[in-house]
């Protein structure tokens, strides 16, 4: 159980299907915090960093080109592992396969068309935040509602 941030990206097809409402609206109600939303094109250097796990892959151009065609809706999460419970709303990356009542089971078909990228692990989340914001674009704010979300030992 540890506060964490985590990254989430509205994805092109997320953009064009008009979904960053529903997506923010999904996180919000399930009590994270936002502490960071901007919209960006991601560069082709940026994507080499934010997907360096897939830069062997034969994938990886088509992915950097699909993903740098158009500014996207990027965030920062914050909660008590809140790494773990995005990746859990957002689904598994197959659309067709997600579980039914995640954002990729509920929205989605494709596996590069999977609508959102949320980050994978702390470090990965530490390292996507840094790459898309800047210090004075994160947010450190006491939100009321926080205390009817967590109990007094979880905040602890
Ligand atoms: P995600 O899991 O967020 O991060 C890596 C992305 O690469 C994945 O979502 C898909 O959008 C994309 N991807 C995975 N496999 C393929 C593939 N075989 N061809 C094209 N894109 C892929």
């Amino acid at each position: 159980m540890k506060m964490q941030r985590t990254a989430v990206l509205v994805k092109p097809d997320g953009m064009q299907r008009g979904l960053i409402g529903e997506i923010i609206s999904r996180f919000e109600r399930k009590g994270l915090k936002l502490v960071g939303l901007k919209m960006v094109q991601l560069t082709d250097s940026m994507l080499s960093e934010w997907y360096t796990e897939h830069k062997d892959k034969s994938f990886f151009g088509d992915l950097k080109s699909f993903m740098g065609q158009m500014p996207l809706v990027a965030m920062a999460w914050e909660g008590i592992d809140a790494v773990p419970v995005v990746r859990k709303l957002v689904g598994t990356t197959l659309g067709r396969e997600a579980e039914a009542g995640s954002i990729r089971g509920d929205f989605g078909m494709s596996q590069q068309f999977n609508l959102i990228h949320a980050s994978s692990s702390e470090s990965d989340a530490e390292r996507e935040i840094d790459i898309v914001f800047d210090k004075n674009e994160l947010f450190d704010y006491s939100n009321v509602m926080q205390s009817v979300i967590y109990a007094d030992y979880e905040r602890k």
